[in-house]
């Protein structure tokens, strides 16, 4: 039996999200989520079975949804998808970058192509589907009707917070995540109503990266520095994800704030 959740049944009802990584490990449980507590869901991924049976599990639990195949890293593909998402369910809510890619090397055999790939799915990604979602996430976008702005949520990581081993593209890449987070959600949000927000989770153990990646000693050993003595859970993050795309993690904007008066400002002194 799933657990029980602590949020009310509709509390994303009648918004559309688009999960990129949505097929698997934390993209997926965000995905199953956001689906059972009433939001439409689209995700996208490179590997075609991968998202067809992700939407056979998201159909079979009542949840809408479809699959679409695309690589974050092009972006004639990220276009697409946001735009077929808009036509499938027309609308766009809810953008969550999950899409990652990794591997453990040691930076004296990772190869600069090596590195600028990671850096490519993971960071330029995330911006380019940003990019690309803007126009619908908007204020006053198509098929927003009355309701204010969308929101976006970045995943990222804590290993660049310090120094991880064999994981400096990853940490790299991350790291330029959060400075984009950061970034959006001051222009965005002043701009266009848009929240965005990024979660952070540590080790997740249910997740394929996790197994490519997790040397044994996280069994063991590694556990004994991590706070509640075990790695998290995709459910975890999916619960954070959960209520930041809802309405409860809406606080009241001051329309006249500093930024738009500057950027008005900015646009009169051309
Ligand atoms: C060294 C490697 C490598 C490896 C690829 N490269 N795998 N170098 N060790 N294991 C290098 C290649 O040699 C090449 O450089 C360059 O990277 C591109 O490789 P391709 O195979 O052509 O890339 P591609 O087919 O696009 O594959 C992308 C990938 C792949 C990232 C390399 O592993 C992938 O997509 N994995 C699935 C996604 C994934 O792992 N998701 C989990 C994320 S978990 P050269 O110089 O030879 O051309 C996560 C959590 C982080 O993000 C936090 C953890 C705590």
């Amino acid at each position: 039996m799933g657990k029980e959740s602590p949020f009310r049944g509709d509390i994303v009802r009648g918004k559309v999200a688009l999960i990129t990584g949505g097929g698997s490990g934390i993209g997926f449980e965000i995905s199953t989520q956001l689906g059972i507590h009433g939001a439409s869901v689209a995700i996208m991924g490179r590997r075609k079975p991968v998202l067809d049976s992700a939407v056979s599990a998201l159909a079979s639990l009542g949840i809408p949804a479809v699959g679409f195949e695309g690589d974050v890293r092009k972006q004639d593909d990220a276009k697409r998808v946001v735009e077929s998402t808009f036509r499938h369910f027309g609308r766009l809510d809810i953008l969550i970058n999950a899409a990652a890619g990794n591997f453990l090397v040691s930076s004296e055999d990772l190869s600069p192509n090596g590195f600028r790939t990671v850096m490519d799915i993971d960071s330029v990604g995330t911006f380019t589907m940003c990019h690309e979602a803007l126009k619908y996430l908007k204020k006053g976008g198509p098929g927003r009707g009355s309701s204010g702005g969308g929101t976006i949520l970045n995943i990222s990581a804590t290993l660049h917070y310090t120094a991880a081993w064999y994981q400096i593209h990853v940490s790299a890449a991350k790291a330029a995540v959060d400075a984009v987070t950061r970034n959006l959600a001051l222009e965005w949000g002043a701009d266009y109503d848009i929240r965005v927000n990024g979660i952070a989770p540590g080790p997740i153990g249910d997740t394929p990266g996790m197994s490519k990646l997790a040397p044994q000693e996280i069994d063991s050993k590694a556990r004994d520095y991590m706070p509640l003595y075990k790695l998290g859970e995709t459910w975890d993050i999916a619960m954070a994800a959960l209520y930041l795309a809802s309405d409860a993690g809406i606080s009241k904007q001051n329309n006249n704030c500093w930024f738009k008066r500057r950027k008005s400002r900015m646009n009169t002194e051309d």
